[in-house]
């Protein structure tokens, strides 16, 4: 009898302890894959966004144009001078993509391959020289947003929002 309990009691600790570690090392493994999403996979507007933009948008978005509230007032007037709303923080940005300008971004960059016309939008030609470029960019871009929604703020759902990353 005694003999018995001494076997269940080794079964049970050796069952328990190789949980143990089977739930550590899957713990850790979760942990690591996090992390390094986090350093290589994920696009940041600080280091991905910002430069590209400088580079591609900001002669007509940046410090010298008007904000959209201000910019809307003499559309014609700012066309001519080739300005188009400023969008040079990650503030002014990020406005673009959920409020209140929901998804104009996106329907600005997009290729056409989610455009209501099937024709690529108004900013596509900027993202780039070459078809490989505009691409590349437009890739991050996408990636950036997270959940690429060409909807207007009047469609936009709680969900939509959640699902974007915007990261900064
Ligand atoms: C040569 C100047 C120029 C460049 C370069 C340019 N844009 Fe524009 N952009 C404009 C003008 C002008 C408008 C306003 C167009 C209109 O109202 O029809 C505009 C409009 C937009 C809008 C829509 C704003 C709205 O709600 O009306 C977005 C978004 C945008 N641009 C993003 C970008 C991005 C991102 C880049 C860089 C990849 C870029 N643009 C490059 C001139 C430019």
């Amino acid at each position: 009898m005694k003999k018995t309990t001494q076997m269940i009691t080794l079964v049970f600790s050796i069952v328990t302890l190789s949980l143990l570690i089977v739930s550590q090392t899957v713990y850790a493994h979760g942990k690591e894959k996090h992390a390094s999403k986090n350093q290589k996979g994920d696009i940041t507007y600080s280091r991905d966004i910002k430069p590209m933009f400088e580079n591609k948008c900001s002669k007509c978005h940046g410090a010298k144009s008007p904000v959209h509230m201000e910019f809307i007032k003499d559309v014609k007037k700012y066309k001519n001078d080739k300005k188009g709303p400023r969008m040079n923080t990650y503030s002014h940005l990020v406005s673009f993509a959920i409020w209140p300008d929901a998804g104009s971004l996106m329907r600005a960059l997009d290729d056409g391959s989610f455009t209501k016309n099937k024709k690529p939008g108004k900013m596509f030609k900027h993202l780039g020289k070459s078809n490989q470029e505009r691409q590349q960019n437009l890739k991050l871009f996408k990636n950036w947003v997270g959940n690429w929604t060409l909807k207007e703020w009047a469609d936009t759902t709680k969900d939509d929002i959640n699902s974007m990353k915007l990261a900064y």
